[in-house]
């Protein structure tokens, strides 16, 4: 896979089908309504959350884990680095992500409520439960490495939009929590694309909550904040 590259990857990203996007949107206001609450989680991702509390009440048990997480991210490491801090600008760092957002997000790859990755959507099929979790705690454990980036006009504007608009979910740490993700110290390059998904309604991230929030920036805002965020530790 390393040898492939960034521009291999591209394509593989390109391939994501049409007709699949669509069919996604046209599962209308059922969908909407399910997740339009942060806290409403599907009974399978309830499961996987309550596992992952239990991990965490046994040190040895969180150590094993996270052990167990490192080997089974072998692969993943190729794009997304060992640490879990990518080295491509487009794919998202994993270290320091919350838990639970790593496992919803496994699972929305999965049952298709994510399709902005036809590889992450393939890929995610071949890991069990366990596999999920250890990946989870392994990537949350680890340390981010923020962008070092000069406090410009553009990191201010950044600032005060995430200020107003951000930060009741995401925290004025842009740390979020368990089920909200972490944004400090994420690449630009991915936040933009992110953010932009969510602006489209093309169904490839259908979170209701996102897709309101992103419905009036523009792109000048969206450079912004992404600039901003990603200075942050
Ligand atoms: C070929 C490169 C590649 C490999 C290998 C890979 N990923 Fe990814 N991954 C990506 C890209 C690109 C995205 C961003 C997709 C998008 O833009 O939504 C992504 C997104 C993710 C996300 C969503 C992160 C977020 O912030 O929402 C998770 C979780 C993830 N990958 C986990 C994994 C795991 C676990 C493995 C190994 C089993 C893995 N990935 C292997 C390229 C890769
Ligand atoms: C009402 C709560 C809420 C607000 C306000 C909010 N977010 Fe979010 N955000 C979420 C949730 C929940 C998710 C996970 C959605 C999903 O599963 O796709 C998310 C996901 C994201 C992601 C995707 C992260 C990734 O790793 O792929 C980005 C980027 C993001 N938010 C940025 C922002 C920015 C910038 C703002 C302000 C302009 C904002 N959010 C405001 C709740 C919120």
């Amino acid at each position: 896979m390393r040898a492939l590259g960034w521009a291999g990857l591209g394509v593989w990203l390109c391939m994501t089908p049409l007709p699949m996007a669509m069919a996604a949107n046209a599962g209308g206001l059922a969908v909407n309504a399910e997740e339009a609450s942060i806290n409403a989680v599907d009974p399978h991702i309830a499961a996987l959350e309550a596992r992952v509390k239990a991990i965490r009440k046994n040190k040895n048990a969180l150590q094993s884990s996270i052990a167990a997480g490192r080997k089974a991210t072998f692969f993943c490491a190729n794009c997304h680095g060992v640490d879990g801090n990518s080295p491509f600008r487009e794919v998202p760092t994993l270290a320091g992500q919350n838990a639970f957002y790593l496992l919803t997000q496994i699972q929305k790859f999965a049952d298709g409520r994510r399709q902005s990755s036809a590889f992450m959507q393939g890929l995610v099929k071949v890991l069990s439960d366990t596999d999920k979790i250890n990946i989870s705690l392994y990537f949350a454990s680890q340390a981010v490495r923020p962008a070092v980036v000069a406090h410009t006009a553009q990191w201010q504007t950044g600032a005060s939009l995430f200020s107003q608009r951000c930060v009741q979910c995401h925290r004025t740490t842009a740390m979020g929590d368990e089920r909200i993700p972490r944004l400090a110290g994420q690449h630009p390059e991915y936040l933009v694309l992110s953010l932009s998904r969510y602006r489209a309604h093309n169904g490839q991230r259908m979170d209701p909550l996102m897709q309101a929030v992103t419905s009036s920036l523009t792109n000048a805002q969206i450079q912004d904040i992404a600039l901003y965020l990603s200075s942050k530790n």
